[in-house]
């Protein structure tokens, strides 16, 4: 049995949902994960979009690794293992507790999905099943995949499913409404579920195409791997709406989920929030007044009840008030005197204002997480 295929029945033992049962006894070497860029020779186009998304960066990410320190400093060395079962999966079930192999510090890589062989659906962390006994299997969508010595291939429904990604995108704590990764049971909830839209539908628009550079075969439907979000370039762009109007003396504000197929801003509980601010003028254009009117996010208190804290200090919700995806959210706002004209922002922050100040003053790299404006409205007032 090789180092790494030892090494994985190790990380079963610290409880990481591994068909250890399917390492067959006295197996002859297990062969072991790759790089992404061994697939890239054939998958290069693949490897292209995959290498931007912030899953290709789940361990590297500086502000990962800023909140990985601060973790182990609060429990110990030992909460790194719960963090890399989804930040550094194949560091997980390869055994590599401290994350030193450079595949592994890949993050959420290609060798680690495809070989993914079941999922249990459900709150627990990291619900996955990594097939150790063969990761040179790769599962995916087709039935007839010609992929020649390179690797073996066999159809994987799940893949196709979002369920595949509720491995990691749900994840519940022990308390009451402690849900720290809520995506999927939102998306399950949601119209878009409803009428078939699958998470791959929307983070991995299919298009025709070759799977491969060596592929015989253009198939109709070939899923691209940039895994868009909200720090991709425009990936918050038309995602929310704002509308103003006077009723009574008041001003009120209608806000649209208008693209999520789940609740906004959905997943990261507890990192991100959504604010509604209102900045009303007098006839000459002055500002008059800048009214937050509401926050958009879920945060959680530890056990003495300080609030915000990261979810692996989290023993309640503190609060939570998500744009659910298919009802709009009514706000209200008083109207000051004299005020001729009001302009409503709803701005995205990918972090909470309380650790980015954290961050900067640990000079942590914080490159493309300015607040971004989703949506702006103005209205006259008679
Ligand atoms: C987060 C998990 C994940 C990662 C990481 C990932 N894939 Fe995929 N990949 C999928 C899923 C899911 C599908 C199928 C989507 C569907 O059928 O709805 C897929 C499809 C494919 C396919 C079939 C052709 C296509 O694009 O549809 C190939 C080939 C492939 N992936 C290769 C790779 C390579 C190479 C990498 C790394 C550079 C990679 N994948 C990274 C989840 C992943
Ligand atoms: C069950 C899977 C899972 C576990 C376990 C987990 N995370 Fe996460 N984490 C995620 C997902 C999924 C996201 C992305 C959510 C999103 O982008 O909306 C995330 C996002 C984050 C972010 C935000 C990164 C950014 O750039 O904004 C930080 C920080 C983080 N996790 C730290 C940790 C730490 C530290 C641990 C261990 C104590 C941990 N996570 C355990 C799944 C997990
Ligand atoms: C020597 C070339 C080559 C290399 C290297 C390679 N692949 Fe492939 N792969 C192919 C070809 C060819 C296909 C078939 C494409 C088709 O049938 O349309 C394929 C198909 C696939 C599929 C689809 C399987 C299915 O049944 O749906 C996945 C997933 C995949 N590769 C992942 C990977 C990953 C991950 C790596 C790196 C660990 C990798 N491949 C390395 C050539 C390669
Ligand atoms: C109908 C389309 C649609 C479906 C279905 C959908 N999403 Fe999204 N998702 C979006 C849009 C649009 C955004 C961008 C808004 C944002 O980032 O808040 C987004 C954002 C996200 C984010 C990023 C949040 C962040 O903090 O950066 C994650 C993670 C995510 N989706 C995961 C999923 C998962 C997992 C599923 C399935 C369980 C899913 N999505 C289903 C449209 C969809
Ligand atoms: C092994 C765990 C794992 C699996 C499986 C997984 N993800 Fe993720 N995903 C993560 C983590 C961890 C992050 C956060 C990375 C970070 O911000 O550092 C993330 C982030 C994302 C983002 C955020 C993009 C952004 O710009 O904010 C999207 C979208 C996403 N995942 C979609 C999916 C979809 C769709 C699937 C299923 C096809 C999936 N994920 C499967 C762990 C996973």
């Amino acid at each position: 049995m090789s180092q790494r295929a030892a090494r994985g029945l190790a990380a079963a033992l610290v409880g990481v949902s591994l068909a250890a049962s399917l390492l067959p006894q006295g197996a002859a070497e297990a062969a072991e994960p790759r790089s992404a860029r061994v697939c890239s020779s054939c998958h290069g186009e693949i490897k292209k979009q995959w290498e931007k998304s912030s899953m290709a960066h789940s361990w590297t990410n500086p502000v990962f690794q800023a909140f990985l320190a601060d973790a182990k400093a609060a429990l110990g060395d030992g909460a790194q293992a719960g963090c890399i079962a989804c930040h550094a999966p194949l560091a997980a079930v390869t055994g590599d507790l401290k994350v030193t192999d450079p595949v592994n510090q890949e993050g959420v890589t290609c060798n680690f999905c495809h070989s993914v062989s079941a999922v249990d659906v459900s709150p627990k962390p990291a619900s996955y099943t990594w097939d150790a006994a063969d990761p040179n299997l790769m599962r995916g969508p087709f039935e007839d995949s010609e992929s020649g010595s390179a690797h073996g291939s066999v159809h994987s429904p799940i893949m196709t499913q979002g369920e595949f990604c509720a491995s990691c995108h749900w994840y519940a704590g022990a308390g009451e409404g402690l849900v720290f990764e809520g995506t999927h049971p939102q998306w399950k909830a949601s119209k878009a579920a409803a009428a078939g839209k699958q998470c791959q539908d929307c983070h991995m628009p299919a298009a025709p195409g070759k799977a491969s550079l060596i592929a015989k075969k253009t198939r109709d439907k070939i899923w691209a791997h940039h895994f868009p979000g909200a720090h991709t370039a425009g990936g918050l762009d038309s995602v929310a709406s704002v509308a103003a109007a006077v009723e009574s003396g008041k001003l009120k504000l209608t806000v649209r989920n208008s693209r999520g197929g789940h609740s906004l801003p959905g997943g990261g509980a507890s990192m991100r929030a959504i604010t509604l601010e209102v900045v009303y003028q007098d006839g000459a254009g002055k500002e008059l007044a800048r009214v937050p009117v509401q926050t958009y996010d879920t945060e959680f208190a530890d056990a003495n009840g300080k609030s915000p804290v990261p979810k692996w200090l989290a023993k309640k919700v503190a609060r939570s008030n998500e744009i659910p995806a298919d009802e709009p959210k009514v706000e209200w706002s008083e109207i000051p005197l004299g005020a001729k004209k009001a302009e409503a922002v709803l701005t995205y922050h990918f972090l909470l204002p309380a650790y980015r100040a954290a961050l900067v003053a640990k000079q942590v790299d914080l490159t493309g997480r300015d607040p971004v404006v989703m949506a702006r409205t103005s209205v006259a007032i008679p």
